[in-house]
């Protein structure tokens, strides 16, 4: 199924080069891996899964409310704009902003698929390579997924946003092998993690439900790898380089938080940029979630050591600095025990339907033998 045609805008170009910087690096010691970095490779050796199976593809969604969105949450709500709106204009608002919303996710996963595969090749260690070799696959995995679930639920795609973009040029075009863990790994999976966090939670429609808990199963994993490898990393290095790091961190999440704002969506229903702005500036629902967004990314970067007063200013200045309290730890540990419960749960109700068609299938064959 092809996604031209399926864009609401073409995208200005079909491939996006994106000029290759450093080295691949290769090692001959092959035996003196760290045992945290290989017990996560293990883990995710063991944990992969098909989404074609574990999916269940047959359920179906309604493209004109995806994921049960209350109108409160489209930053229109309220205004001129939506009085003046009949339900059919709203059920296609509804279409777009889940659009809008599936497709960063896929645009991202592609992202960190790519970043996963630059890691691979650039980061000095076997262990890391291993565990990133992993990851690419995982990261395949969902942007297959993200893009099934665009392409037969939704119907309609939307282009990459600019920020989000910038954001990964400037990721992948750095030549310092640990810059793709920080772009990637710590700003765009953080605050993704914490957009499907939010979705998960709130979604009633079992479809979207799934593909974001199992997605957020693995992501538990890139996580805590971009904290190991870090971590170790960021205690090595002289004040200077871990303010350029700092720089990099406070830049990258104003744009980020700007990057949440989808007026592509409304400018598509013909509302001017800057009202548009104005709109989604004074929507309380967007300025909760928008906080709530930082809430994977803040207690990461303190944990890796980037805690500068620069950038708890810029955490500030955004509302976000008490979010570096919480504890991601538990936050991981959850989003795997979300996704094991739901397996349960289906299994169970699985076992339960297959019970019940043996007991009517012996009840009926008792019947004709009498
Ligand atoms: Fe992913
Ligand atoms: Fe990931």
């Amino acid at each position: 199924m092809s996604t031209q045609g399926r864009y609401t805008t073409e995208p200005a170009e079909w491939s996006w080069e994106v000029p290759a910087q450093g080295a691949a690096r290769f090692t001959w010691e092959y035996d003196d891996g760290r045992d945290r970095l290989l017990a996560l490779y293990q883990k995710g050796k063991d944990k992969q899964w098909d989404g074609m199976r574990r999916i269940d593809w047959d359920l179906e969604v309604d493209p004109y409310d995806p994921l049960g969105t209350p109108d409160e949450a489209m930053s229109l709500y309220g205004s001129r704009y939506w009085v003046a709106m009949n339900e059919a204009d709203r059920a296609l608002l509804r279409q777009h902003y889940a659009s809008w919303q599936f497709s960063q996710f896929l645009h991202g996963e592609q992202g960190a698929m790519v970043c996963a595969a630059r890691i691979v090749e650039s980061v000095p260690d076997l262990d890391a390579k291993f565990y990133s070799a992993t990851q690419t696959m995982d990261e395949a995995r969902h942007a297959e997924i993200y893009g099934r679930f665009l392409h037969e639920k939704i119907g309609m795609l939307y282009p990459i946003d600019d920020n989000l973009q910038s954001l990964l040029g400037d990721t992948l075009r750095d030549s310092r092998w640990d810059m793709p863990y920080l772009g990637m790994q710590v700003l765009i999976e953080g605050l993704a993690l914490a957009a499907f966090g939010m979705i998960r939670d709130t979604t009633d429609k079992p479809l979207p439900k799934q593909i974001l808990a199992y997605v957020m199963q693995d992501e538990a994993r890139h996580v805590a790898f971009g904290r190991m490898a870090l971590r170790d990393y960021y205690k090595q290095l002289s004040d200077a380089e871990l303010r350029e790091r700092e720089e990099f961190v406070i830049e990258g999440c104003y744009l980020m938080r700007n990057r949440l704002r989808g007026l592509e969506v409304l400018e598509n229903f013909g509302i001017p940029a800057a009202e548009a702005a104005e709109l989604t500036e004074s929507s309380d629902f967007l300025r909760l979630f928008r906080k709530l967004l930082f809430s994977r990314i803040v207690p990461c970067v303190k944990d890796i050591g980037l805690w500068g007063p620069r950038l708890q200013q810029a955490y500030v200045d955004l509302g976000v600095l008490e979010l570096g309290d919480s504890s991601l730890d538990l936050l991981m540990t959850q989003d795997e025990e979300i996704a094991e419960r739901m397996d349960a749960e289906r299994f169970a109700a699985e076992e339960q339907a297959r019970v019940t068609e043996v007991t009517e299938t012996v009840a009926q064959g008792a019947e004709a033998s009498e």
